[in-house]
């Protein structure tokens, strides 16, 4: 059993939970993930590490509430048990000294492009941050990639904080800098990804994208999240999540993405049915 130390929400349905995993912290890198199941019956979820401190033994992950169990995780306190923190996997983001690197992050996915972002200066890059949400009150962490980045660029959708508008907008004009830009690399949703590949593709930089197919077993044996990456099928969980953007077949992945929406639909109405409260409390029980 894994004990939570800390839970804070940043904002509406995004939530942060400190982990006491010693043994994840001293292994973990950017780009990892771990699985999470809360209880003996709960579904296995892939999180990205966002942050670990090694002393303290302690991994941080941030997820936002869209289904079951993301939204039974998040009833947990700090104090309880989770059943299963299984990690690290994957294959750490590569990180070198290559110039000037874009980061650009949205969402959810400031808390994954974090830690790469820090490794990436860590490494002597310079750094250009580009961080997207719908609205303000969306917005974390901007002080932690502030903190990590030689230049920070804020966008809205509504225009309520930073520049009004999505992230490929400042994403093309730094593009269009005289800087030589080595590389992007994109982490959020599943369209910003592939508009971000869309956007840098006519300047011949790599793009370098976080995949959050669907997961089952995290290991490479049940094929559930497997890619079309440069015509070969790939396995997000063994052989990502980071991939070139521009070998991806988006098409196939957003298809693979909506398979199961009936069944996550049925999942979550049932569980809001038997009185999630109870549920979450007799796991933690
Ligand atoms: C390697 C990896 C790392 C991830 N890291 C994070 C993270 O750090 N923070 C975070 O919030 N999420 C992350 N995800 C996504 C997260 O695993 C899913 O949101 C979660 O499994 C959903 O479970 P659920 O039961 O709550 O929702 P479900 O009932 O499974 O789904 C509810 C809704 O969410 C959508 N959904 C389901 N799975 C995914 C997915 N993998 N990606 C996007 N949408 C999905 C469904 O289409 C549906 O609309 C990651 C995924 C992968 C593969
Ligand atoms: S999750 Fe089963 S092969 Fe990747």
């Amino acid at each position: 059993m894994y004990r939570i130390v800390a839970k804070e929400t940043l904002v509406p349905s995004i939530q942060l939970m400190k982990i006491d995993a010693p043994a994840v912290s001293r292994k973990g890198r950017a780009g990892q993930f771990v699985i999470v199941r809360t209880h003996e019956r709960g579904e296995r979820i892939p999180l990205t590490i966002a942050d670990m401190d090694p002393k303290e033994g302690t991994v941080t992950i941030v997820f936002q509430e869209v289904g079951k169990s993301t939204r039974e995780l998040a009833m947990f306190k700090a104090g309880d048990l989770i059943k299963d923190f299984v990690g690290p996997l994957g294959i750490p983001t590569h990180v070198d000294k290559l110039g000037t690197v874009v980061c650009v992050a949205g969402g959810v996915g400031v808390a994954p492009i974090a830690p790469i972002a820090r490794a990436f200066k860590q490494a002597g890059n310079r750094v250009i941050t580009i961080m997207g949400a719908r609205s303000k009150n969306l917005l974390f962490w901007e002080d932690r990639l502030k903190a990590v980045s030689d230049e920070l660029i804020v966008t809205t959708d509504d225009g309520t904080y930073g520049r009004k508008g999505v992230v490929t907008v400042p994403l093309k004009e730094v593009l269009e800098r005289p800087e030589k830009i080595a590389e992007v690399i994109a982490i959020g949703p599943v369209v910003m990804m592939k508009f971000c590949c869309v956007t840098t593709r006519p300047f011949n930089v790599k793009t370098i994208v976080s995949l959050n197919s669907l997961m089952l077993d995290g290991t490479g044996m049940c094929g559930c999240c497997r890619v079309s990456a440069g015509g070969q099928t790939k396995f997000v969980c063994v052989d990502g999540p980071d991939f070139d953007g521009h070998t991806i077949d988006w098409d196939i992945f957003q298809a693979r993405q909506q398979i199961y929406l009936d069944e996550e639909k049925q999942a979550l109405q049932e569980w809001e049915r038997c009185g999630c409260v109870s549920a979450a409390q007799k796991a933690r029980a």
